[in-house]
């Protein structure tokens, strides 16, 4: 860890840190002190704040994602085996909502719209607008709104930085949960930290494929801070409600990757059309050969956030001290439909806990 006096020392001294940062924050060991660094960082030294910007041509962000070759290591390969999903699968994935029924549900529902309308304000979509033009006249409603592939990546790219945060931090906290209790946690932590692991590779996936600008960088940094500081003390108070909220997160995420292969189907991102997907994606998804496309992989990130939604609709509705993980159990009728890893029976709004515990 590095601290904001280690920034403020010399230029090299503030390069390095920043760099260091960087690394902590694009790296595995992320966790919320990182962010709270950073944070306070940002306003101790505000002259160092250049050095976490660059051109998108800068070597510094290459640094952090391309692959680690050295004399002995050949590769590192991803280090949660992805579940295989099957063409069908993925089609079968459908835009869903679940109802807001309880007085926390509904916060949680309001919290996302709030977030929503603060994407759409910070990337200036304006989404209302935009539906009303285009129930008049659909062609100028395309022109005026219509969402080219680097404002689709510009949103991507936001919202999967966000989205890696809460399965890392509900992860900590019930990890430090079970050790300060000394009870078992039966099962959710990894469940949560492979979700935000997934999140983390849609992120690289996208980075490869465009290298975000200065300002794109601090909005992710800024957000960052916040956003884990927010889920820390939020999953502290009610888990209940942060699962919900991310349910309803990854509900926007399945519509926006739907909207984007509406939009590629329709010809309107010719961009897109004859990309292949990136080397990090194709070994992660384990993607078969005549199946890379720009399509596909939406496909599969979309299939991914369906997962998402599905597992923290569900975990929203269990007691969350004493159940067990559905996800990774075992179930006495193995032949009766139950929760998976991967996309066997799938369930858009959740499992009820009557289904399945
Ligand atoms: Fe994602
Ligand atoms: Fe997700």
């Amino acid at each position: 860890m590095i601290s904001a006096r280690t920034v403020l020392r010399s230029p090299t001294a503030s390069k390095q840190a920043a760099t260091e940062i960087l690394k902590t924050i694009n790296g595995s060991t992320l966790g919320c002190r990182s962010s709270f660094i950073v944070a306070q960082h940002i306003q101790l030294a505000p002259t160092s704040q250049r050095h976490f910007s660059s051109s998108p041509n800068s070597p510094k962000i290459k640094e952090f994602f391309e692959q680690k070759q050295t004399e002995k290591v050949r590769k590192t390969p991803a280090a949660w085996e992805h579940p295989v999903y099957t063409e069908e699968q993925m089609n079968a994935v459908v835009v869903a909502h679940r109802k807001a029924e309880t007085t926390s549900d509904k916060v949680a529902l309001l919290a996302v719209k709030f977030m929503r309308w603060g994407l759409d304000f910070a990337t200036g979509y304006k989404h209302e607008k935009a539906v009303a033009l285009n129930e008049k006249d659909p062609e100028a409603a395309q022109r005026k709104y219509g969402m080219t592939e680097e404002k689709y990546m510009i949103r991507n790219v936001f919202l999967e930085s966000i989205a890696g945060v809460p399965g890392m931090v509900a992860g900590m906290i019930r990890h430090l949960h079970s050790m300060r209790r000394m009870k078992r946690d039966n099962g959710w932590i990894e469940t949560l930290l492979e979700e935000s692991y997934n999140e983390r590779m849609h992120l690289l996936v996208f980075m490869k494929m465009q290298r975000p600008g200065r300002f794109m960088r601090f909005m992710v940094l800024a957000a960052q801070g916040v956003w884990c500081n927010a889920m820390f003390f939020a999953y502290l108070i009610s888990p209940r409600i942060v699962h919900r909220l991310v349910g309803y997160l990854e509900e926007e995420a399945v519509y926006t990757y739907t909207h984007q292969i509406k939009d590629l189907d329709a010809g309107r991102l010719p961009k897109w059309e004859k990309m292949q997907a990136p080397e990090i994606a194709v070994d992660y998804w384990k993607m078969p050969e005549g199946h890379r496309t720009m399509r596909d992989l939406l496909l599969y990130i979309r299939a991914d956030e369906s997962k998402h939604r599905e597992v923290n609709h569900t975990f929203g509705n269990l007691d969350q001290k004493n159940d067990p993980n559905p996800f990774v159990s075992e179930y006495r009728d193995p032949n009766e439909p139950h929760p998976t890893r991967g996309l066997d029976y799938a369930k858009p709004t959740g499992w009820e806990r009557h289904e399945i515990i």
